[in-house]
């Protein structure tokens, strides 16, 4: 049966507040046919479930293969009012689907003028007593007559939880998310239309100082530097209710000079820190209608310019996983420790009854020293601590509100009576994104890789990417988001994920179109390596972001908008690099983090030794090709040209200074050789030299790699890519240090920031050691697009041209992957056994693939036990050196073959 399996807007199904005037249809076709495409759609849009008669806006039937974000051409939009919208399609098979399920979308506040509310703010926030304290806000409102709907329109300065008529609103935490909050404020949206009664109701709200007040960068107090209120002084409430009556009037409940506060029971809460709770001076009911507020104290308003609110552009972070704590036990010092097995980020939920006064502690650690005892001094000012205050009723049961914690191990420094496993769940809470991805193979350690590269992702995808989720840093460190952001884009569904923190990137842009090391930016430097603080910004490597990620997104989501969106920063970032570089060519000036802790560093150093200048002009070559094609892609034919030329003057620069005259790289350094060969910076006749160069140096190191952050993602491609995938997977499957096997054999479930977090004799490398740092973890691109083999076309990004190129290895039996595209799953599994190859294939339906059998033959080459000689040519196989390459439409395909697998090169002794 041919039918649309699933739609979506903006890639959710039914999105609420939304702040594009234009949104965009996705839709994933079914159909129990193979080569299945689509010829045809026709999307309508309407104001009712049962207007479609007479809709708002017919697309009428577009003859166009275009499943995936499809632009409604319509009529303006209004603002705060829900679409219906549904989509029918037809395929080359004469088949017309039915309509598709209808959902929805509601827009947001689309005018400024359309805000009402004040910014409210209460004295305590002022008070420095109570600086990290969260107050209490509330009013009471009454509802006459019956009402049909009802939508909040919330955010604030610091964070917030709202309530109504005693119901927490919506799942969402630490809103409103982080974003540079002087120039873009994001304000979240919830139907709240079941939560509201007719007559007494009432809205109550805690606010806490998360990023706008809360403490940043902890470790700049050895600066003296002001660590905390880097937005702002003052939290406030901004809140506007609208209830619609059956008659079609409205009532607005705004944030406004007419609520009251107190203060609350939370006397702490810094996200580094922790929180502190006295559940004493809680206020029963405060939430309510009916509570008895007299003795609260008036809100004053603030002004704050409203031009700066936007719909919510990213996804909010939720609870996403409950895990069972493991173990409890005593370690040689007598600390009382729960294990959960995991390194994780959220909080604890814990359940405790004592009398009241008596109090819970808790601590939190990622790792044990090598005594077994509780570690700590890798999160340097990060307190991590929760203090509990029993109100001694019974059992209790608490979650903080404005904090979370990186961490696998819990001390329980205080705890009333014996405590139980059960009494602790650990909450997993990060952005909300769908698994999208799979990888597994028959190496369980491999296998283990993989899971602490989701587990990293989970754990650092809180609102922004962040380089770590335990230390007091946790900031969004571009160069790792740069890094990383191909294999997030396998793991899990990222496209709003990074909208969001690149429309903060674009924002926090210097005029000079450099780019803050972290984003959002809070002018960060690192008195540790460098004291000058002009230097905030614009390091190579790290400043690519604004290139590599808006390009990675396109890629993998085949989503044009992010490159229209992100073009003027794109051209900025590769604008602001001309400037600086001489004779605009070579980038040889300014600071660079460069192959950060990279292993040829000198001794205590963070720094590699690959020059500064090369791994500078090779990224400004990279990311100036990118803009390129980006301008082609987008027709922008002058701009076009002028990078295309722009691009190949830094390549000829690039190698006057950086080869000899014989064509050997000077710099001889593993990840000089890797940059070159992966940004293609090598003249085709020197380029086995330098694969030959790079593999020598490999050897030598006895097959293991010295590299740091900017050469790591990309040494296994060039190995792959330039017909050494055996040295690839030597590297790989290496469980000795440095590799990435070393940490797996440790123990490790998430992945570390150093190569050596733990030494062979159990020490630590230095405090500044994060054991959830998904840097390098970006080799699981590698395992997906290489091991595996799925990967997309630039030109038909997106995955609607799929290459299908598995690479076995005689050391692994199989290996299978999954990914989830905007057109539907895409699968491949490969497994050696008996002296055949069996290769297994899933492509959605409005796709090709390339496919290549690797080491097949035409003679013997089956599909599902015939020969594919037999079947009908319309599939074109051909047969190479390499194997034989199918071009297939969509279904699920078997092919099997003879393999003597003594062809496939074992990885080198
Ligand atoms: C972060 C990194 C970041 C780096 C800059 C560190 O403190 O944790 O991951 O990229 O600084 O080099």
């Amino acid at each position: 049966m041919f039918k649309i399996k699933k739609i979506r807007c903006e890639y959710i199904e039914n999105p609420i507040g939304i702040g594009e005037q234009k949104p965009r249809f996705s839709w994933v076709l079914g159909s129990d046919e193979k080569n299945v495409f689509q010829t045809s759609y026709k999307i309508q849009v309407s104001k009712g479930t049962d207007s479609f008669s007479n809709p708002f806006w017919d697309s009428g039937v577009i003859k166009s293969d275009n499943s995936i974000l499809v632009e409604y051409m319509g009529p303006k939009l209004d603002s705060r009012t829900r679409y219906y919208y549904r989509v029918r399609i037809s395929d080359n098979k004469n088949n017309k689907s039915p309509w598709s399920k209808t959902n929805f979308f509601e827009t947001g506040i689309f005018d400024t003028k359309e805000w009402k509310a004040s910014f409210i703010s209460c004295d305590a926030s002022e008070n420095p007593e109570f600086s990290s304290s969260s107050p209490l806000l509330r009013k009471e409102f009454d509802i006459n007559g019956e009402f049909v709907s009802a939508r909040v329109y919330v955010t604030s300065l610091g964070l917030y939880e709202l309530w109504l008529n005693g119901q927490r609103v919506g799942e969402d935490l630490l809103t409103p998310g982080w974003t540079n909050y002087n120039k873009r404020l994001q304000y979240q949206t919830y139907d709240v239309t079941d939560m509201l009664k007719k007559g007494a109701n009432a809205v109550g709200a805690m606010l806490g100082n998360g990023w706008y007040k809360g403490h940043l960068a902890g470790w700049m107090e050895d600066t003296k530097e002001d660590t905390k209120e880097r937005y702002g002084k003052k939290t406030a409430l901004f809140l506007q209710l609208h209830i619609t009556h059956s008659d079609g009037s409205e009532q607005v409940i705004l944030s406004d000079k007419s609520w009251k506060t107190v203060a609350g029971p939370i006397l702490m809460s810094e996200l580094y820190l922790g929180e502190s709770y006295d559940a004493r001076l809680e206020s029963p009911g405060w939430n309510n209608p009916g509570f008895n507020d007299t003795g609260w104290a008036p809100v004053y308003e603030l002004e704050v310019d409203k031009e700066i609110l936007v719909a919510q552009d990213g996804v909010p972070v939720r609870r996403i996983e409950f895990i069972s704590s493991q173990k409890m036990f005593k370690t040689a010092r007598g600390e009382i420790i729960i294990d959960m097995g995991q390194n994780m980020v959220g909080w604890v939920r814990f359940t405790v009854r004592g009398p009241k006064g008596s109090r819970v502690v808790l601590k939190h650690a990622e790792v044990l020293d090598k005594d077994g005892n509780f570690y700590t001094e890798n999160l340097r000012f990060a307190k991590q601590t929760i203090e509990y205050i029993l109100k001694g009723k019974g059992e209790e049961c608490f979650e903080p509100h404005f904090t979370y914690q990186g961490f696998r191990y819990i001390k329980l420094e205080e705890y009333p009576g014996e405590p139980r496993l059960e009494n602790f769940t650990g909450i997993v809470i990060h952005s909300v994104m769908k698994k999208t991805g799979n990888f597994e193979c028959s190496n369980d350690q491999v296998n283990q890789l993989q899971h602490n590269i989701l587990w990293s992702q989970k754990g650092n995808f809180v609102d922004i990417p962040t380089d770590c989720p335990q230390r007091d840093e946790r900031l969004g460190w571009t160069g790792d988001a740069q890094i990383f952001a191909r294999t997030a884009c396998f793991n899990m569904d990222t496209a709003l994920f990074f909208k969001k923190w690149l429309r903060d990137l674009k924002s926090d842009q210097l005029e000079n179109g450099g780019v803050p090391f972290v984003i959002p930016s809070i002018n960060l430097i690192m008195p540790l390596i460098m004291n000058d603080k002009d230097i905030c910004h614009s390091s190579s490597g790290w400043g690519d972001a604004a290139v590599i990620v808006p390009w990675t997104v396109y890629l993998c989501y085949g989503d044009l908008r992010i490159l229209e969106d992100q073009y003027d920063s794109m051209k900025a970032w590769v604008g602001y690099i001309y400037s600086q570089a001489e004779n605009n060519l070579l980038w040889n000036t300014g600071f660079h983090f460069g192959d950060w802790l990279a292993l040829d560093a000198k001794e205590g150093s963070f720094f590699g030794a690959t020059p500064n200048d090369l791994i500078a002009t090779a990224f400004y070559a990279y990311s100036t090709g990118i803009l390129a094609k980006t301008a082609e892609i987008l027709q922008k034919n002058e701009d076009a040209k002028q990078y295309r030329e722009l691009y190949e003057n830094i390549v000829k620069a690039f190698q006057r200074e950086f080869f000899t005259s014989s064509g050997r790289l000077k710099a001889a350094t593993q990840t000089a050789h890797i940059l070159v060969l992966m940004f293609n910076l090598v003249k085709e006749e020197d380029r086995k030299c330098t694969i030959d160069t790079l593999v020598e140096y490999l050897k030598k190191n006895k097959w293991h790699l010295n590299t740091g952050f900017l050469g790591t993602p990309y040494l296994c491609h060039v190995l792959s890519s330039n017909g050494r995938t055996d040295v690839a997977y030597k590297l790989l499957l290496q469980t000795d240090y440095p590799s990435w096997l070393y940490q797996v054999s440790k123990g490790a479930t998430t992945i570390w920031e150093h190569w050596d977090g733990i030494k062979e004799d159990g020490s630590f490398w230095t405090e500044v050691n994060s054991f959830n740092h998904y840097a390098y973890g970006s080799i699981g691109d590698w395992l997906y697009r290489v091991v595996a083999g799925i990967d997309t076309d630039e030109i038909k990004a997106g995955y609607k041209h799929i290459i299908l190129k598995p690479h076995p290895c005689q050391k692994l039996k199989w290996a299978t992957a999954e990914f989830e595209s905007m057109y539907g799953l895409i699968k491949i599994k490969w497994y050696y056994k008996n002296g055949m190859m069996r290769m297994d294939f899933t492509i959605p339906h409005n796709t090709m693939a390339s496919v290549m059998l690797p080491y097949a033959k035409m003679d013997g080459l089956m599909e599902n036990e015939e020969t594919v000689k037999s079947q009908p040519l319309h599939r074109k196989a051909i047969e190479k050196d390499e194997g034989v390459k199918v071009e297939l439409g969509s279904g699920t395909y078997s092919f099997s073959y003879p393999l003597d697998i003594s062809i496939i090169p074992d990885v080198p002794e």
